[in-house]
């Protein structure tokens, strides 16, 4: 079998650090928020991976689409002898390019989920002997560093992760990127596109219940690592599209007046009656709109696919 190597960037302690930096930031904040990245412990993201087959959530089946149908012309356009994959996850569609990448030596998948790039890793080594797979547990808005593998490189950024940023996050986020890519290097990203406004919030509020048990999983890591007393029970899943900004906002709302105590932190945070806690921002986007975001960071989109149903769209951007 090949080899499957797996690295942390950061040691254990600054990611625990990193948990109580934003849980005491957010927290404390009005309105209340806090980050994404942390609803993805094991349980989220086994979740998260129950979410991509329900009917409502279509962007998985839309990006496959298209990977079906370009990971070819990807290959084509790239040469890629090294893929990098953040935010990897379960690497499930990412088979489609590592099968069309023939000239292809090492992937390095690069997540906060340790149980993802485990699992994701081990399956990917067994079943194609001769990939070197050098996984990363890393946070990619904080430590973007790579290994020193072959070129030309392909970075990829699937599942329209990039929606999870907020505007300055994502600026910031794509001048990291291009600062690690060198001539003949590419982005491929992938981005969910604005459309009706029923169909997204369905996609974000299931009627099985999976979308709100994935958000309120992150009250589970806060009770678990900041040793905190979080009911999941006595918040209501909210999904709602804000038209101005363009993005699906998941909130909690707090049923009833309460005190949660956070022990780790030293903390009692009060909520009101109905009072909303902010967990995830997902930014649909327009053409336009990621031109400009790439241009804004030195990237040029060279390609734009979408799928049959201009549901969801990859870009294509080759550092000249
Ligand atoms: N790319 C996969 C998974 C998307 S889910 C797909 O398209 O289906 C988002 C993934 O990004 C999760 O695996 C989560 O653990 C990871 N993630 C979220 N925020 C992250 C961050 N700041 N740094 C690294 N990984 C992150
Ligand atoms: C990972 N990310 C692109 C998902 C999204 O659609 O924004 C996370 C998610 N949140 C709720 N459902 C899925």
């Amino acid at each position: 079998m090949s080899p499957f190597r797996l690295t942390r960037t950061l040691p254990e302690d600054a990611a625990d650090a990193a948990l109580r930096d934003d849980v005491l930031a957010g927290l404390t904040s009005t309105p209340k928020w806090l980050p994404p990245k942390w609803f993805y412990d094991a349980r989220g993201s086994e979740l998260f991976e129950e979410i991509t087959s329900l009917a409502e959530y279509y962007p998985t089946r839309a990006e496959r689409e298209i990977l079906v149908d370009r990971a070819g012309d990807i290959a084509a356009a790239t040469g890629a002898r090294t893929l990098v994959e953040l935010g990897s996850g379960s690497s499930e569609k990412t088979r489609f390019l590592l099968d069309a990448l023939t000239g292809l030596r090492g992937y390095v998948p690069v997540d906060v989920s340790e149980s993802a790039l485990t699992q994701a890793g081990r399956a990917l080594v067994a079943e194609r002997p001769g990939l070197e797979v050098h996984a990363l547990i890393a946070d990619f808005t904080a430590d973007l560093t790579l290994p020193d593998t072959p070129g030309p490189r392909l970075v990829a950024f699937l599942g329209g992760t990039i929606g999870n940023l907020l505007p300055d996050e994502r600026a910031a986020f794509l001048a990291a990127v291009r600062a690690l890519l060198s001539p003949g290097d590419a982005l491929l990203l992938g981005t969910d596109l604005v459309k009706d406004e029923q169909v997204l919030v369905r996609a974000y509020d299931d009627a099985a219940g999976v979308t709100a048990a994935f958000n309120k999983n992150v009250l589970s890591v806060i009770n678990r690592e900041l040793v905190a007393d979080f009911a999941p029970a006595a918040f209501e899943h909210v999904a709602l599209w804000n038209a101005e900004r363009e993005w699906i906002e998941m909130r909690l709302r707090s049923r009833t007046a309460q005190t949660v105590k956070i022990q780790e932190l030293d903390l009692t945070v009060d909520f009101a009656a109905g009072e909303e806690l902010r967990t995830e921002v997902s930014a649909k986007f327009r053409r336009d709109g990621v031109r400009d975001e790439l241009a804004g960071a030195g990237l040029e989109l060279t390609h734009w696919w979408t799928d049959g149903g201009d549901r969801f769209a990859l870009s294509l951007s080759v550092v000249r």
